[in-house]
């Protein structure tokens, strides 16, 4: 009988030493939990493709971010959906703006959360491109000017950070500059520095209601097939300012989230997006994947990949069910 010299199974004889010799641990502290905004008052839209998620008014936000506190979630991003659209999104940089108005209710109503917002605008414009139109393509360094309107009415109406997603060049740099201008010199940056042009985004795109009227992403989100311009992106932003670098989606681009940790050091986040989430809720509504498992499981995945913090719409979930394991 062939004996073995080594023998990996003695730590994983039981939960006790497995506890012990565990490499990494999931905490609500490493999540960051998504919220669609609409206007009105006592507005709850179950988002079909997002079991569990709504679009929700102001009001309802408050009640429901509350609750997730309770659950140790520490901090939320903001997505708005606008009464109304055109060609500029100027919802996106106005005062009265549906993310302004969350912004001051939630920071009144809930001192103690962290309030992230998504920069950008394709849930503001008409054609749902993510900035200025220039015939069929967006462009660049006229959205950059938007950009920097968008975060100052953020700051002032009490954003605790900023995250613009729209994939334009320079824009890290834009925002820090209009931001210092301002005074703001201490409100960080996590750039969406990598993202890609995926088809899991296509959840959020119904949620958000954001999904573009003609073509696609492709001219300004990165192609999924590049690894090594996922460095470049990363080197850029880091460059012009960025506080913490993104990596989106998580799981089909963990190689890249590790090659971002590896390489630059900083904290580094990880966008668990729409459709990462609908396919497991998906498969556990249909008996074919053990649904907290497999919650659990995806999430630590992300985070042993490299990521410090997770924008996850499993958070609350998540969060439960590591507080009752305990
Ligand atoms: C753009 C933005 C998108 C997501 C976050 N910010 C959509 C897109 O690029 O089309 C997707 C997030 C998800 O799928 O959960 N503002």
């Amino acid at each position: 009988m062939y004996t073995p010299e080594y023998r990996m199974r003695r730590l994983r004889a039981n939960a006790n030493i497995r506890a012990l010799v565990r490499e990494t641990h999931l905490s609500a502290d490493d999540f960051i939990l998504p919220y669609f905004v609409v206007p009105g008052k006592g507005k709850r839209h179950p988002i079909k493709s997002m079991p569990g998620h709504f679009q929700l008014s102001i009001d309802e936000l408050i009640a429901d971010a509350r609750q997730a506190m309770e659950l140790g979630i520490r901090a939320v991003i903001l997505f708005g959906i606008p009464e109304h659209k055109d060609p500029l999104g100027s919802d996106a940089t106005s005062d009265e703006g549906i993310i302004s108005r969350a912004l001051r209710a939630l920071k009144e109503a809930l001192p103690e959360l962290y309030v992230i917002t998504d920069v950008c605008f394709c849930e503001y414009t008409d054609h749902g491109h993510c900035g200025l139109l220039h015939g069929n393509d967006v462009e660049n360094d006229g959205t950059l000017a938007m950009l920097q309107d968008q975060v100052r009415v953020h700051a002032r109406n009490g954003a605790d950070m900023v995250a613009p997603s729209g994939m334009m060049d320079g824009m890290v740099g834009a925002i820090r500059e209009a931001l210092d201008d301002e005074g703001y010199a201490n409100l960080p940056i996590m750039s969406y520095a990598v993202k890609y042009a995926s088809g899991f985004y296509g959840p959020f795109r119904d949620a958000a209601e954001s999904a573009p009227q003609f073509g696609d992403r492709s001219s300004y989100q990165m192609d999924p097939a590049n690894g090594n311009e996922a460095m470049r992106e990363a080197a850029i932003d880091i460059e012009e300012g960025a506080d913490i670098i993104m990596v989106k989606p998580a799981m089909p681009y963990l190689d890249i989230l590790h090659r971002v940790r590896e390489e630059f050091g900083m904290p580094t986040a990880a966008y668990q997006v729409s459709g990462e989430f609908a396919m497991i809720k998906a498969a556990a509504a249909n008996g074919w994947l053990d649904h907290d498992r497999v919650m659990l499981e995806s999430l630590i995945s992300i985070k042993r990949a490299g990521a410090d913090l997770i924008l996850t719409y499993f958070a609350r979930e998540a969060a439960e069910k590591l507080r009752t394991a305990q």
